[in-house]
C-alpha cells in the first residue's frame, strides 16, 4: 500500500486549489467572496489545518503554493467586485446634467424674468427726463370731466365727451382719455418754473384691432417758465428723440389742433430705420408721427388763476406702446396686452 505522508490529512492540494478557485470565481458579491475566503483560508479551514500538521518540506511547499494561489484569486476577485459595485452605484445615482436644473431636486433655478417692453420704454423715458431736470409725477386715472375736458378747453360738443368715445363711470366721472389732465393738477399745486413729466394709463372706448386697444400709456411733458418759446419745445423733443432712437434723428413739426395748446403741432421724427429715404416703417415718407405738442394755451393759465401774460410754456403727449413698437419693430398694439410669454420673453 502507498505510504501516506503521516503529516498530511486527506488533502489533495490540486483538488483543493481547483475547488477553492472555482468558489472564488462564483462569488458574485463581496459578502459571498468573504464566505469563500473564510471557508478556504480561515483559521479552521481544511488548508490551515493541513498546514498546521505539515512535517515535510515538500508538502509544506505544495500547500503554501495553494494558499498563495487562493489568496491571489481572492484579492483579484475582490477588486473586480468592488469595481462592479462602484459602477452599479454610479449608474444608479448618476445625475443627468442635460435635465433642466429645476427638475434635479432641491435646487430650483428659474428662468430670469425681464421687464415688459412698455416698462422698459417708460423707464428709459423717465431717465431721459430726469436727466433734463424734470420731475416725474403719477396722476389719477379716474378723472372728473372738469379736469379731463373743461380745464383743457374741450368745447361741450367735442366728440371725446361722448360715452361712445370715452369710458364714463357717471355723468361727471371718466377714465382719463389722455395724460393731459396732469398738467392742470400740477399747475394748481405749484407755481412756475414747472418741468414735469407724467406717465400712465389712458382709456378710450376703442374697438380692439391691430392699432387700437382701450387701454394704453402716454408720457406727458409740461414746461412752464418765463421766456419759454417753441424753439425750447423743438430742442427738447429733438434731444429726447435722439436719446430714444439714435443721434442722427431730426424732428419736424406739422401744424395741428389741440384744444389746450396754441399753436398746436404734431411732431415727427426722421425714420430711424431708413434715415429718411422711405421704408415700410415710415410708410415711405421718411418721417414717423410721435404724438401731439404745442405751446400752453393762455386759457389754461386763466383756468388756474394765473396772469396769462406772465409765463409761457410748452406741452407734449406721446404714446409709450407706440414708442416701443417703433423701437422693436412690433406690428400692432395687441401683443402689449395679451401677456403671451412667447412675445414678452423676447425683450
Ligand atoms: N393729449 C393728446 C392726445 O392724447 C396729446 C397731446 C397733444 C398732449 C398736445 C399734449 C399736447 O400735452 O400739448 O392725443
Amino acid at each position: 500500500m502507498h505510504k501516506r505522508p503521516d503529516t498530511v490529512a486527506a488533502v489533495d492540494p490540486q483538488a483543493l486549489q481547483q475547488e477553492a478557485l472555482a468558489a472564488v470565481e462564483r462569488a458574485s458579491t463581496l459578502a459571498e467572496l468573504d464566505g469563500a475566503r473564510v471557508h478556504y483560508l480561515g483559521r479552521s479551514s481544511e488548508l490551515k489545518l493541513a498546514l498546521r500538521q505539515v512535517r515535510d518540506r515538500e508538502s509544506g511547499m505544495a500547500l503554501n503554493a495553494v494558499r498563495e494561489a487562493i489568496e491571489r484569486a481572492v484579492a483579484e476577485r475582490e477588486a473586480e467586485l468592488e469595481r462592479a459595485e462602484l459602477d452599479a452605484k454610479l449608474s444608479s445615482e448618476r445625475a443627468d446634467v442635460t435635465l433642466p436644473a429645476g427638475l434635479l431636486g432641491p435646487v430650483h433655478l428659474r428662468r430670469r424674468g425681464s421687464l415688459h417692453p412698455s416698462t422698459q420704454v417708460r423707464r428709459d423715458v423717465e431717465d431721459i427726463f430726469l436727466g433734463l431736470g424734470y420731475e416725474i409725477v403719477d396722476d389719477r386715472e379716474v378723472e372728473t370731466t372738469r379736469y379731463n375736458f373743461d380745464a383743457l378747453g374741450f368745447p361741450p360738443w367735442h366728440p371725446a365727451r361722448s360715452p361712445r368715445a370715452s369710458l364714463f363711470l357717471d355723468d361727471e366721472t371718466v377714465l382719463r382719455t389722455e395724460t393731459s389732465p396732469a398738467q392742470i393738477h400740477k399747475m394748481e399745486s405749484t407755481r412756475p418754473p414747472i418741468y414735469m413729466l407724467s406717465i400712465g394709463r389712458v382709456y378710450r372706448r376703442d374697438t380692439i384691432d391691430a392699432t387700437h386697444f382701450p387701454i394704453f400709456h402716454q408720457f406727458e411733458g409740461l414746461a412752464i417758465d418765463r421766456g419759454i418759446t417753441m424753439a425750447d419745445l423743438k430742442g427738447t423733443l429733438l434731444y429726447v428723440m435722439r436719446q430714444l432712437y439714435g443721434p442722427d434723428r431730426e424732428v419736424r413739426f406739422r401744424t395741428h389742433y389741440f384744444p389746450f395748446t396754441e399753436p398746436s403741432m404734431e411732431p415727427d421724427v426722421s425714420c430711424f430705420n431708413c434715415g429718411g429715404a422711405g421704408c415700410r416703417i415710415c410708410k415711405h415718407s421718411g418721417w414717423i408721427e410721435m404724438g401731439g405738442s404745442g405751446m400752453v394755451d393762455p386759457y389754461l393759465y386763466e383756468f388756474v388763476g394765473w396772469d396769462p401774460d406772465e409765463y409761457t410754456g410748452f406741452a407734449f403727449g406721446i404714446g409709450i406702446e407706440r414708442t416701443a413698437q417703433l423701437r422693436h419693430g412690433i406690428d400692432g398694439i395687441r401683443p402689449f396686452w395679451e401677456n403671451d410669454l412667447r412675445f414678452l420673453r423676447q425683450f
